[in-house]
């Protein structure tokens, strides 16, 4: 489905060899974008790398379902580390490897969701956040990470299969609950999405805070539109981003 951009897109076969993040709130259909993008950069000839956090490799896909599994009972700071182990793991065997070999790597959530969710929405402090994130990570930093955002109840909404397909990340659980039951967690849930709306508003502002504060390395795109007008933004950024 990326007949809506020229292949030789110009911006397309800039991107090899860097490092771009898709981030946003559980419901953003960052996911969705995310493959458009792929899809696009390899019809132009770019190798790339696709990844995804927490998971990426053997081991990383382990810590994922334990990190992601309701029945799981961790503290804030196990968690944090355990989403810091996979990076770790991620970014030393193939990201830094897929980076020096010229290729673009996307990465489905990096560094910025730990600030949001184990930060903002759990309460550990940036500066922890930071140090442990630099071990992690050989300190690289992604070129532009993309934050998808859309209001807490609409990313809700579409978590829950409610209100149709709205940016591509509708109905993933496939149930269909009503808008009044989106207040406390569902039986369809992962870990980390049965977390309260207390919990959930604060990691969608520190997504916008993330964006506020550094607008160089983050591109804030409107998600509440449906998969095609998400897109069309993301591909008049990446132009313009890209473009010259
Ligand atoms: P996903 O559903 O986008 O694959 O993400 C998995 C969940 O893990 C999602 O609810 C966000 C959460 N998460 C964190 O809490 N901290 C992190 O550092 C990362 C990478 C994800």
């Amino acid at each position: 489905m990326t007949e809506a951009l020229p292949t030789s897109a110009a911006w397309l076969t800039r991107l090899a060899g860097k490092f771009l993040v898709f981030e946003g709130p559980d419901g953003s259909g960052k996911s969705t974008q995310l493959k458009r993008l792929v899809d696009a950069a390899a019809a132009a000839g770019v190798k790339v790398t696709q990844v995804r956090e927490p998971g990426g490799t053997p081991v990383g896909e382990q810590i994922r379902s334990v990190l992601l599994d309701p029945s799981s009972t961790m503290t804030l700071r196990a968690e944090m580390l355990l989403y810091m182990a996979s990076r770790a793991q991620l970014v030393e065997t193939i990201i830094n490897p897929a980076l020096s070999r010229g290729e673009l790597v996307i990465a489905d959530r990096f560094l910025t969701s730990t600030f949001a969710y184990q930060g903002a929405g759990g309460g550990l402090s940036e500066q922890d956040i930071r140090d442990v994130g630099r071990v992690a990570t050989f300190d690289i930093r992604p070129d532009l990470v993309l934050i998808y955002y859309v209001d807490v109840t609409t990313a809700t909404m579409r978590t829950r299969g409610v209100g149709g397909g709205g940016g591509g990340g509708g109905g993933k659980k496939g149930t269909r609950p009503t808008p009044a039951s989106l207040q406390g967690p569902s039986l369809f849930d992962d870990r980390i999405e049965q977390r309260d709306l207390t919990f959930r508003t604060r990691v969608h502002e520190s997504y916008l805070a993330q964006a506020k504060a550094d607008p160089t390395h983050h591109a804030l795109i409107d998600a509440s539109g449906n998969a095609e007008q998400v897109w069309e933004l993301t591909a008049k950024l990446m132009q313009q981003r890209f473009g010259a």
